[in-house]
């Protein structure tokens, strides 16, 4: 089994606490830090959650870096009705036992990414992009010092989640995801396109219901919230599982059908902010980055139970 080592950048948020929960119990990902950004609920309680999701994991030995409050340029987003108050749903916060790592998360990106093998070092963004973009303005040879770089973040058939042109991971901090996407790495983009396929019905979620685990528990739990939430706000009857699609790439690529596309992202409209123009007809050189276009929805779950019921 090749091991892929893996930075985890994220917002927690149920459904971040759901891909840190499998990344944690995944053989298959050496998770070198957790980052964490504001953007479902504020930074403070982002830092916390990732810390409360790792105790509950029983990955302690993963470093949590506390990072950016706020976009690079535009006010600080939130998305609160999804996620609870407090960024777990119904689960009661704790103040967890293990503390934060010392200096910022774009210092940490550039400290693992730089000290390792050229690219040896995946980057999951599962939050607005933020602090990638501070950790690409800090050390300009990050970008092509990079492995894959996973992103949870755009639409394009979908149409958006947050406006009708954007999703919110981009709209959020749209400038940060331009920035990225022009850097010279390569991105995997699991869009709305590919996780609005990936939907918590009753019967996976009844399958994450019956390990017998805190973190299949917390998982279990988490997603129930979002159940809920999705009948009451949207009027769907099932949820889509966002960034754990990212995670579970890294693991079984096969789960996802990708092409091959030049992704930019609106920054100038506030009509459009954030849209992200994913063009697959293009000169192969410029077609950088990889949008997921397919996602075979049973098959992640499949691999989340698997998972879990193995670190049970
Ligand atoms: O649009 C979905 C994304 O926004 C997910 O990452 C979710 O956690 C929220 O951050
Ligand atoms: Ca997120």
């Amino acid at each position: 089994m090749s091991i892929q080592s893996l930075i985890i950048d994220c917002d927690p948020g149920v459904d971040d606490a759901v891909a840190l929960f499998l990344a944690f119990a995944a053989p298959e990902l050496e998770v070198l830090a957790v980052t964490t950004v504001g953007g479902n609920v504020p930074a403070a309680l982002t830092q916390r959650n990732a810390r409360i999701v790792r105790q509950i994991a029983g990955r302690e030995d993963v470093p949590v870096f506390g990072g950016a409050e706020r976009p690079l340029k535009r006010p600080p987003a939130g998305a609160g009705e999804f996620h609870g108050a407090e960024g777990l749903g119904d689960l009661a916060p704790f103040e967890p036992t293990a503390g934060v790592g010392e200096g910022a998360a774009a210092e940490a990106i550039v400290d693992r990414v730089m000290s390792r093998p050229q690219g040896s070092v995946a980057v999951a963004v599962l939050g607005p992009m933020t602090n990638l973009a501070l950790a690409m303005q800090r050390e300009g040879r990050l970008a092509e010092r990079l492995g894959p770089v996973v992103v949870m973040g755009g639409a394009r058939s979908e149409g958006g989640n947050i406006t009708a042109s954007a999703e919110f991971n981009i709209w959020a901090d749209p400038d940060a995801a331009a920035a990225v996407f022009a850097s010279g790495c390569r991105v995997v983009a699991f869009g709305l396109d590919a996780t609005h396929q990936v939907r918590a019905t009753e019967d996976r979620i009844a399958a994450v219901e019956a390990i017998d685990s805190a973190a299949a528990r917390a998982t279990a739990a988490m997603l129930r919230f979002s159940q809920r939430v999705e009948r009451e706000i949207v009027g769907w009857d099932s949820a889509p599982l966002h960034d754990p699609c990212p995670i579970a790439w890294l693991i079984r690529p096969d789960l996802f059908e990708t092409r091959a596309c030049r992704i930019a992202v609106e920054t100038g409209s506030d009509l459009t902010r954030g849209h992200t123009a994913v063009e697959f007809r293009v000169e192969p050189e410029t077609a950088r980055h990889r949008w997921a276009t397919a996602a075979n929805a049973q098959g992640v779950f499949d691999l989340i139970v698997d998972k879990l019921k193995g670190a049970a």
